[in-house]
């Protein structure tokens, strides 16, 4: 039995960088599940991109717009969502993610993520003079909150879709 199946959506956690993206995408297929990034449902909804948004709003206007994305996409099925790296900050979310699927942690090392993130001009909070540092701040701030709802935990620096989704039969 796919254990999948037990729950309605399945959720991809971790920081920025980590391939929740890329991964979800294959999930979704090999699942048949719909893909969702909850970061590009929040630029649909607004018409703007999220830097726009950080901009404007500031990140607490941006979280305020996430956590309803969550709340919306908790009360669906048959979703993979890659989630934005934030997502588990406010305990509603935690628990809305926790009481609605299966949550998948991809937990990559600093400096890949770093690696990864490097020209990326989409993401307002490493647009700091050393994002290495940033990540390491975030990471030890998320780490215990992605543990807390995670059914699964992945580790490693290049963690490929089909390693978990050996891990989800
Ligand atoms: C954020 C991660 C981003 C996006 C926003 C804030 C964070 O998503 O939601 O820039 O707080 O870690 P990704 O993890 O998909 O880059």
């Amino acid at each position: 039995m796919n254990i999948a199946d037990e729950k309605r959506n399945v959720y991809l956690v971790g920081l920025m960088g980590a391939g929740k993206t890329t991964i979800a995408k294959v999930l979704a297929r090999r699942l048949a599940y719909q893909f969702v990034d909850s970061d590009h449902e929040i630029e649909a909804r607004t018409g703007v991109s999220l830097p726009t948004i950080f901009e404007i709003e500031g990140e607490q206007g941006f979280r305020k717009r996430e956590a309803q994305v969550i709340a919306d996409l908790a009360s669906l099925s048959g979703r993979v969502v890659a989630t934005g790296g934030g997502a588990v900050l406010r305990p509603e979310n935690r628990e809305r993610l926790r009481g609605s699927g299966l949550v998948i942690y991809l937990d990559v090392p600093l400096q890949t993520l770093c690696e990864r993130t490097r020209h990326d001009k989409n993401r307002p909070l490493l647009q700091v003079s050393d994002p290495l540092l940033k990540l390491k701040e975030l990471h030890e701030q998320r780490d215990p909150l992605y543990r807390s709802i995670a059914d699964l935990v992945v580790s490693g620096s290049r963690i490929s879709a089909q390693a978990v989704l050996q891990l989800l039969v």
